[in-house]
């Protein structure tokens, strides 16, 4: 399942900057460009700002992070205060990817409001096959609205046009209608059901992989030709 909680492990190969075409990666690693995310903060969508999390976030990250019900198909459980607070020290942190095995989190913020509604995450996983992973958490205090939709889009986005990622899963619970239908409503592709895959929280739980390719999300988002 999608965690929500990307790692800040350093990268596992691919040379001493662990970004692609070093002396030790040049070899082993797909053809592309050099993979890195370091995007100009805070990426705008139509009515969302994406943006680091910061200790002022607590007591919103508090509300929804807290629930049981958020937590169920998810691969954390309910935090507390102090847990938010020592992520948001840790892993939280980070704002860029230039490596192999790192992620980073960004708080979905409502732009007229101010509001933290929601979190949204992409993980590095492979250099050599320039594949990443998305995930998505909402307040269900905000749901119903397409914002997690809206920032899962710009967090694609980010995976496709800023950290140059071919293939972007994401991993979700079969039971988790509604992180089902928001994945098809990103356009990605169900590629495998992998049944009882996983002792998930109690009990055998199927998940659902999707992915969208490159040149898929290209096609979905090339210009009408013969647009003004
Ligand atoms: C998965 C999760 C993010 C989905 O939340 P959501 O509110 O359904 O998603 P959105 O904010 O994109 O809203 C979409 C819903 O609002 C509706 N909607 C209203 N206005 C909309 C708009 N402008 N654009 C898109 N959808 C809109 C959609 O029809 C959709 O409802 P539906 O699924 O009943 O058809 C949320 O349930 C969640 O955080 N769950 C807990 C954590 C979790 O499981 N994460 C996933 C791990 S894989």
């Amino acid at each position: 399942m999608s965690t929500g909680s990307p790692s800040t492990g350093d990268h596992a190969g691919a040379g001493p900057s662990g970004i692609p075409g070093g002396e030790a990666g040049a070899e082993r690693v797909a053809p592309g460009p050099v993979m890195a995310l370091r995007p100009t903060y805070p990426p705008r969508t139509a009515r969302l700002l994406l943006r680091p999390l910061t200790a002022t976030d607590i007591d919103d990250l508090l509300e929804y992070r807290s629930l049981p019900e958020v937590c169920r198909y998810v691969p954390f459980f309910p935090m507390d205060r102090l847990a938010i607070a020592q992520k948001l020290g840790e892993s939280w942190a980070r704002t860029e990817i230039t490596g192999e095995g790192q992620g980073v989190i960004l708080g979905v913020e409502v732009a007229e409001t101010g509001r933290l509604v929601g979190d949204v995450n992409l993980f590095l996983h492979s250099l050599e096959h320039r594949s990443g992973e998305v995930g998505w958490v909402l307040s269900p205090h905000h749901s119903g609205h397409g914002y997690a939709t809206e920032a899962a889009h710009a967090i694609l986005h980010l995976a496709f046009d800023d950290l140059r990622a071919h293939p972007v899963i994401a991993r979700v619970d079969a039971r988790n209608l509604p992180s089902v239908r928001l994945a098809q409503r990103l356009g990605m592709r169900q590629e495998a059901l992998l049944l009882e895959n996983e002792w998930f929280k109690g009990g055998w739980s199927d998940e659902i992989d999707f992915a969208v390719l490159e040149s898929e999300w290209a096609s979905q988002h090339r210009e009408p030709q013969g647009a003004p």
